[in-house]
């Protein structure tokens, strides 16, 4: 990669973690005013948070921190920390590569500081799934900003349905293209998170999906949250 493609994905990319709308960052590649529409579907998912306490299945628990809590029960919640504090750390899902049985919940807990849980399908990296799939039902929790200053944890529940691979970017910005990608029970020796990272970085846009789909927006204690990655 040349000097000038690396300065200008690291501009465009300050400018999404910096939470600068397109109309605020007229240089962000791709973005155009008619961006409203993941707009007005964050603006519709974030007023839901206000009911929060997320609990599909109704066997939640608080997750603590270091990952899966599981309590007796067979069915787990793993937890996958959104982003970070740290702005070089940022464009990242922690942990990137978890395997899940159907009727674990995925439970994305977003850090700062405006990201998406989108899937894609693997041939198609940073397109929403219904683009390759037509029936595919997918998975957007539309755009999360968080600030510095929140005092609860927001969240994003996803229940595992089936045993199919799933595929998982951040639709903001450049963030797909710059890794932030990651994967649900891949175990294919080709189609994996390496080739995933590396197909997504060639896209040439990062498309957020139409609709919030495929999980349950809320928010926990800071306390029952993982520590993002700093
Ligand atoms: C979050 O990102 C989306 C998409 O770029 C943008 O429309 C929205 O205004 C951002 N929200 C905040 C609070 O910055
Ligand atoms: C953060 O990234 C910038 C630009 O890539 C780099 O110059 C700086 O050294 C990084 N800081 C840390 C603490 O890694
Ligand atoms: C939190 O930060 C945001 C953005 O930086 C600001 O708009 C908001 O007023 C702050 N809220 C509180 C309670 O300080
Ligand atoms: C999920 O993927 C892992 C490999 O990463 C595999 O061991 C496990 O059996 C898979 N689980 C299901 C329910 O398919
Ligand atoms: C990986 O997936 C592709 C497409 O489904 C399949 O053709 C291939 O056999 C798989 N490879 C392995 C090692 O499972
Ligand atoms: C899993 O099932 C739920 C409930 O039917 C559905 O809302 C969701 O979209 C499904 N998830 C995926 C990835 O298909």
């Amino acid at each position: 990669m040349h000097f000038h493609q690396i300065s200008f994905l690291a501009a465009v990319a300050l400018c999404s973690l910096l939470g600068l709308s397109s109309a605020e960052s007229p240089g962000a590649g791709g973005d155009k005013p008619g961006g409203d529409k993941p707009k007005a579907s964050a603006t519709k998912t974030l007023t839901g948070l206000s009911v929060a306490s997320a609990s599909p299945t109704g066997t939640n628990s608080p997750i603590t921190g270091g990952g899966a809590a599981s309590g007796s029960a067979s069915n787990k919640i793993i937890a996958v920390v959104v982003g970070s504090p740290t702005l070089n750390k940022s464009l990242v899902f922690t942990p990137n590569e978890i395997s899940a049985k159907p009727g674990d919940i995925v439970q994305f807990q977003f850090s700062q500081i405006n990201h998406t849980v989108t899937q894609s399908s693997f041939a198609e990296p940073c397109m929403p799934i219904q683009q390759s799939d037509a029936t595919a039902a997918g998975v957007h929790s539309g755009f999360v900003p968080v600030s510095a200053n929140e005092t609860t944890v927001q969240t994003f529940d996803m229940p595992i349905n089936d045993t199919k691979p799933m595929f998982i970017y951040c639709a903001q910005g450049p963030h797909c293209q710059l890794g932030m990608v990651m994967t649900i029970n891949v175990s294919n020796q080709t189609e994996n998170l390496a080739a995933y990272k590396a197909a997504a970085a060639k896209a040439t846009k990062n498309v957020p999906a139409n609709n919030f789909q495929g999980g349950v927006l809320g928010n926990i204690p800071k306390a029952d949250a993982i520590p993002p990655p700093v």
